[in-house]
């Protein structure tokens, strides 16, 4: 009888244990890309690629002489100058244009007024604008 007892309390303890190492393993894993490196090539530039070579594309309509067709040159910038400023995303003008208040001009990327009034406008997502806000914030690299 007491081998018995014994023996269930070691297959038991061995069950417990297993599970607590599971749930260990789960919390582990990193949490969904929080404090991941954002990479220009591969986060941001398909996201110029999509929203603003339309317009700031050398050969292209080019407002403000601004292109973005690589990281060269949207780190030369238009008019205004260098439109990032490296880990500061807060004074970075790239930032102040996707926002609803830009410090001058249209909000980015430029919609016609008409769809603005009918609600129809196209901005970025919050999860494009913040992928942009991190690469700034964690210095803007060419990477
Ligand atoms: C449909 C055309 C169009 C698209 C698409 C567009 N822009 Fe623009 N952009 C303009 C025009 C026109 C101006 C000049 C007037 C103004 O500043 O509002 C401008 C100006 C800017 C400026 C100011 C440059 C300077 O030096 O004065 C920034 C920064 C900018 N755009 C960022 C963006 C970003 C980022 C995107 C993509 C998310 C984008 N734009 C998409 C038309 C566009």
């Amino acid at each position: 009888m007491v081998k018995v007892i014994s023996l269930v309390l070691v297959v038991m303890t061995f069950l417990a244990a297993h599970a607590v190492l599971g749930e260990d393993g789960k919390k582990q894993k990193p949490s969904k890309k929080k404090d991941e490196a954002v990479s220009f090539k591969e986060d941001i530039f398909p996201i110029i690629q999509k929203q603003c070579l339309p317009c700031h594309a050398e050969d292209n309509f080019n407002p403000s002489e601004l292109s973005m067709d690589s990281y060269e040159l949207l780190e030369t910038g238009g008019k205004n100058g260098q439109p990032f400023v490296a880990g500061e995303s807060k004074e970075s003008l790239i930032i102040k244009k996707l926002g609803e208040e830009p410090p001058f001009g249209d909000r980015m990327p430029l919609n016609p007024k008409k769809k603005i009034k009918q609600g129809k406008a196209k901005w970025l997502s919050d999860e494009e604008v913040r992928s942009i806000t991190k690469w700034i914030d964690q210095g803007a690299k060419d990477n």
